[in-house]
Parts: C-alpha cells; sequence; structure tokens
C-alpha cells in the first residue's frame, strides 16, 4: 500500500484527501518536484531542494518546512514505500481559501508528498531511440519555475502522442529551449551543447549533473542557444529528465537525426551517467568524479 505524507502527517493514499477549494485545485497555484530514488537514496536531494526553495520565493510563498525537516519527510516516504527504485513527487499549493486570484491571507500552505515505483527504461531505447516532434512553445514566460499548472505542458506533449512521438521540443522566436518534460542537449561535431538557463526553461537537475559529468570526463560541452536550424543538422539529439535519464532522440520531425540510431556520445554519458547512479546507490551523493 502507497504511504503518503499530507500537511504533517503519513497515511495511506486513499486516505489522503485535501479540500476542494484548495488553490492548487481551483487554479493550480502551487510548485512541485519529482526525486528520483535509487537504492533508497533520494538522487541529487540538495539540488531539487535548491531548486524547491527558488520556485516557493518566485511564487511567494513562504518554506512549510525547513531542509532539515524536508530531508527528513522525504526519507521517511521512502522507508515507508520500499519497493525498489522510486519517484518522490512533492508538491506544495498555497492552500485552501475563498476563490480570489489575489494571495489569500492567513493560510496554511497544503503539503504533499507520494512515491510510485520508478520504471526503468525499455532496452529497445538504446537500440532505436525515440522520436520528437518541434511545436511552438505556447507557455508562459516563466518557464524557470516549477510550477503544477502545467495544461500548456499537457497539450503540447499530447499534440507530440497524437503524432507518435514521445516528446516535444519547444520552439520559441526560433530557438529550441526544451521538452515539455525534458531539457534539451545536441551533439554537434563532437560538442555537446545545451541552451544557457533563463526564463523558457526549467533548471534541469539531470541538465546540471550531465554538464558535471561530461567536465569530468573532458567531453568538449558548452551552454548555447539552439537554433531550430542547429538542431536539425545536429548529429545527436537527447532529451534529460529525472524520470527519463537520457532519452536519445533518432528521429525529428519524421527526419532521421544523425544515422538514426542512438549515438557514440549518448552511449558513452548514459555509462558515465549509470555509474554515477551506481556510486550513489552504494554510497550516496558525492560530488561527480
Ligand atoms: N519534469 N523541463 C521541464 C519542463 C520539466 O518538467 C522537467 C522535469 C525537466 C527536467 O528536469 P529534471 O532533470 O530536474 O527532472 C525539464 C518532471 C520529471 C515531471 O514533470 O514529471
Amino acid at each position: 500500500m502507497s504511504i503518503v505524507y499530507l500537511n504533517g502527517k503519513f497515511l495511506p493514499i486513499e486516505q489522503a484527501t485535501v479540500p476542494v477549494m484548495d488553490r492548487g485545485f481551483i487554479f493550480g497555484d502551487g510548485v512541485y518536484e519529482v526525486i528520483p530514488v535509487y537504492g533508497g537514496r533520494l538522487f541529487r536531494l540538495e539540488q531539487h531542494l535548491e531548486r524547491l526553495a527558488r520556485s516557493l520565493a518566485e511564487i511567494r510563498l513562504a518554506d512549510p518546512l525547513s531542509p532539515a525537516e524536508w530531508r527528513r519527510c522525504l526519507q521517511e516516504v521512502v522507508s515507508r514505500n520500499a519497493h525498489g527504485d522510486q519517484s518522490v513527487y512533492v508538491q506544495i499549493t498555497r492552500g485552501a481559501a475563498p476563490r480570489d486570484h489575489a494571495f489569500p491571507k492567513d493560510v496554511q500552505p497544503t503539503v504533499f508528498i507520494a512515491s510510485s515505483p520508478l520504471k526503468s527504461l525499455p532496452a529497445e531505447l538504446a537500440e532505436h531511440g525515440v522520436a520528437a516532434i518541434t511545436l511552438q512553445d505556447i507557455r508562459w514566460q516563466r518557464c524557470d519555475i516549477k510550477a503544477i499548472t502545467l495544461l500548456a505542458n499537457i497539450l503540447l506533449r499530447q499534440q507530440a502522442v497524437d503524432h507518435g512521438a514521445v516528446e516535444a521540443i519547444l520552439v520559441r522566436d526560433g530557438l529550441a529551449n526544451e521538452g515539455t518534460a525534458s531539457n534539451l542537449f545536441i551533439v554537434k561535431n563532437g560538442v555537446l551543447v545545451t541552451p544557457p538557463k533563463g526564463s523558457y526553461l526549467l533548471p534541469g537537475i539531470t541538465r546540471d549533473l550531465i554538464l558535471e559529468l561530461a567536465a569530468v570526463q573532458d567531453i568538449p560541452h558548452r551552454e548555447a542557444c539552439i537554433s531550430v536550424t542547429e538542431l536539425e543538422s545536429a548529429d545527436e539529439v537527447w532529451l534529460t529528465s529525472s524520470t527519463r535519464e537520457i532519452l536519445p532522440v533518432t528521429e525529428l520531425d519524421g527526419r532521421r537525426v544523425g544515422n538514426g540510431k542512438p549515438g557514440l556520445m549518448w552511449r558513452r554519458m548514459m555509462a558515465v551517467y549509470q555509474d554515477y547512479k551506481q556510486l550513489v546507490r552504494e554510497r550516496g551523493e558525492a560530488p561527480a568524479q
């Protein structure tokens, strides 16, 4: 049975309820995190907590828990759901209040933590990669905040699925910034490139780890804007996230990427990433090496 944390209590998910006037339900007024767990260890926890604190600050919602309390509650959810690798979902909303767009006064935020099994990626993926399409980014101007308000992402992702693709790469002003739930990397002439952080993309934890690993491995890499033309002529295209790790895109808008197979640089980075995960499983978090 899945045990969740809700507002100070650990309880079976079936018993966890929130008032219908919760601003998460009414307005999508909240932020979230998704943290992978390997061998019972919360992966890149410090980085996820830092991003959560930043998202909360950006929406002007006081952090309801101290870093120590976050660590304790998250670890408790992990231990109470001891089923292999996990994906931990954390959501904080501005709480329940009569419907009014402006912030309510003296309202307790709603804090929710849940865990679900983290499925490993299908093996055929390493052989074939995935298909993606490009779409105009119809989201807002603060994509750097990990907001629960995801309607645009949902519509864009569904459009990709309707086209037989797994992800949409979002384009704004001729630049490809990220996927609907993933960051973007390309490889061109042996150099790994990802767009710089800014308000049109989420500062992904997996993205940062890949840059860290690339530095340690002496893989040439840089943070630079990626035009649609550069995306279309890339040797490799990857999409990265906490739950899907590093997805090689082998078909973009119906055309082959590179030779149509997951690339050599992807294979190398995937091996380095898996080694790092294994170290975390065994010894806990340490700087990439
Ligand atoms: N999404 N960009 C967007 C818009 C995302 O929603 C995500 C993650 C990422 C990758 O970030 P990270 O490496 O920190 O997971 C980039 C999560 C997994 C989700 O919404 O389920």
